[in-house]
């Protein structure tokens, strides 16, 4: 059962927002420029109604939902973020632990601070990995090595950063490459002692799955993120990525009808439509929006169509999944909860988010989450 101190996710926040330093509540809760393309997300899912089918015979729901041949218990997983660990510390393994524990995906971030040994340890094939394309191909096949040698399945490669999001709070912070630790930042810490208690406990957090290239390399931060992020991900560097994984290979960051079009030629196996929370591009349009422009054969039917950015709630699950998803991730949620309950914060969430979305189910009376599309008012 969740913790009822924490019905939703403004109170989620509004309790992290107490419990972490403020530049590192301004890295989770930021978009990019005028945090226009984040409002954009949530004004686009109050636009979308459900229409309960009260008359209806009803059953019962169960929010059980196959995805690439493995049934997880509900439609929505863990999306990937990068230095997890700042923003609470030990938050990957909290969270892997939970996805493993309730059944969900979780997907580890290229630049989190835990490994994918570690990872895969704790969640076993609920792990997902989230791959920025590294410009070197030998960091990409040593990747790719170690992700099949612990038994990865799911390959989630990002296409929205080809260059880094404009984010004016983290500028001002100092949470650039380098950071640059100020005094305010200080002042910041020693306002949340047991943040910074617990992350002098756990270990400054590192890039761990990075850390074999930089130290061969000899490479610092800012060069490293460069050779580690900037790869190819045009149909051409996505096409040698297909031809190198034989897992399911998952195509995160498309949000353009231009992009959905192209994305027939690289035989991925899903994609996830995301504005990565709208931290890159302000003028984006709103992953739900785009859905909800997809018709029937516009994508190969084999294609998994999966969403993140935005959602807050239950209701929101299953508003993406009636505008056409199959399953959706969240990611900031993921976080507050964690940072507000600590090592309860993943149980909690996931706990929520059954509560909301079973409430939404039954009151529609939609018995399964991939019969929502019928729900949908046009
Ligand atoms: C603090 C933060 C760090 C993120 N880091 C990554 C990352 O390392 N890789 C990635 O593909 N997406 C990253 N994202 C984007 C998320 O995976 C996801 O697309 C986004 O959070 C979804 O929007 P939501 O927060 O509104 O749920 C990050 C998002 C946030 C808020």
């Amino acid at each position: 059962m969740f913790h009822s101190k924490y019905p939703d996710y403004s109170r989620m926040r509004d309790r992290s927002k107490r419990n972490i330093p403020k530049f590192v509540f301004d890295y989770l809760e930021g978009g990019c420029f005028d945090n226009i393309a984040v409002e954009a997300n949530r004004r686009a899912f109050r636009n979308i109604k459900l229409a309960p089918q009260y008359l209806k015979p009803f059953k019962g729901c169960d929010l059980s939902t196959t995805l690439f041949g493995k049934t997880y218990q509900a439609p929505f997983g863990i999306a990937p973020i990068g230095l997890q660990g700042l923003i609470w510390p030990n938050a990957p393994v909290i969270l892997a632990k939970a996805a493993k524990d309730h059944n969900i995906p979780y997907i580890l971030s290229t630049v989190s601070s835990d490994s994918i040994e570690t990872i895969v340890n704790i969640a076993e094939e609920n792990a997902w990995f989230q791959l920025y394309n590294p410009v070197d191909e030998t960091i990409q096949d040593a990747i790719f090595s170690r992700l099949k040698a612990c038994g990865y399945k799911n390959l989630v490669v990002t296409v929205d950063i080809p260059t880094f999001g404009f984010r004016p709070n983290d500028i001002a912070n100092g949470l650039t490459m380098p950071p640059k630790f100020s005094l305010n930042n200080f002042i910041d810490v020693c306002r949340v002692p047991k943040w910074g208690l617990s992350t002098l406990k756990h270990g400054i957090p590192r890039f761990k799955n990075l850390e074999p290239y930089m130290k061969e390399r000899k490479l610092d931060l800012p060069e490293m993120m460069r050779i580690m992020a900037m790869g190819k991900v045009d149909v051409d560097g996505l096409k040698r990525i297909r031809d190198k994984w034989p897992g399911n290979l998952i195509i995160k960051g498309v949000c353009s009808k231009v992009d959905l079009n192209l994305i027939k030629e690289i035989n991925a196996d899903g994609i996830i439509v995301s504005n990565h929370g709208g931290r890159q591009l302000d003028a984006s349009e709103s992953p739900i929006e785009l859905l909800n422009k997809i018709t029937p054969g516009d994508l190969p039917s084999n294609l998994q169509i999966m969403m993140d950015s935005g959602v807050r709630s239950g209701v929101d699950v299953a508003t993406a999944l009636a505008s056409g998803a199959s399953f959706t991730f969240l990611g900031r949620f993921f976080m507050y909860a964690v940072s507000a309950l600590g090592n309860k914060g993943g149980d909690h969430a996931i706990e929520l988010l059954n509560a909301q979305l079973t409430q939404v189910l039954e009151q529609i009376r939609c018995e399964k989450p991939s019969q929502l599309s019928e729900f949908i008012v046009k």
